[in-house]
């Protein structure tokens, strides 16, 4: 069965003035589709054919850069359109207290978010991850992930300028600050950690 495009969770002008409806139609409706489809074409008639996205990931990573690329990049999308909303959010007592312990504040991980995606180097993701009962902010490069690694993924943003770059030009850090100011989903989070393990890719 092939993966599909999942629908975005808001309308398409849900996160402006942040993230455009004009970017959302590129970024969903044509890179993370492409990823999905390259996914799909890749794993046809092999014995991935049929297994979850997270399994391909695993069996891709170190062997199949260029399946791994496609379907990592599959993941991390339909991760990342959850991680926002145009609605406001909070998170749960739990989270606000590994937070205050781990950050101590909101405003404070917000800052560090900012920091850590606009200090990382070309391409790639951050996030905010558990393992181990402990928060932290972890970056990926390019296409790679945290679906397989042994983290608890709560939230990511996206810093490739495909995300931002008809927005806000070559200013990563006013994204960054814009998606962080009010567009992350800590109701998404908050299910993240309850839950202990990884998003699984709705299939
Ligand atoms: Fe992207």
């Amino acid at each position: 069965m092939a993966f599909k495009l999942i629908d975005l969770p808001y309308e398409d002008t849900a996160l402006e003035p942040a993230v455009s409806a004009e970017t959302l139609s590129f970024h969903h409706g044509k890179h993370h589709k492409t990823y999905i489809d390259k996914t799909n074409a890749a794993i046809a008639g092999t014995e991935l054919d049929g297994k979850p996205l997270e399994d391909v990931i695993k069996a891709a990573r170190g062997s199949n850069q260029g399946l791994f690329n496609n379907a990592a990049q599959s993941w991390n999308h339909g991760f990342y359109w959850h991680s926002l909303a145009g609605a406001e959010t909070s998170p749960s007592e739990e989270l606000s207290a590994m937070i205050a312990d781990a950050f101590g504040s909101t405003d404070e991980l917000k800052k560090q978010l900012q920091e850590r995606g606009a200090g990382h180097f070309a391409s790639g993701w951050v996030w905010l991850a558990e393992k181990g009962g402990k928060l932290s902010i972890e970056e990926t490069h390019d296409g790679d992930t945290l679906a397989d690694q042994g983290f608890n993924p709560l939230l990511t943003i996206d810093v490739w300028e495909h995300a931002y770059y008809l927005d806000h030009r070559n200013a990563r850090p006013k994204y960054l600050e814009a998606v962080t100011k009010d567009k992350l989903n800590w109701s998404f989070a908050s299910e993240n950690l309850a839950r202990g393990t990884a998003w699984v890719y709705p299939g």
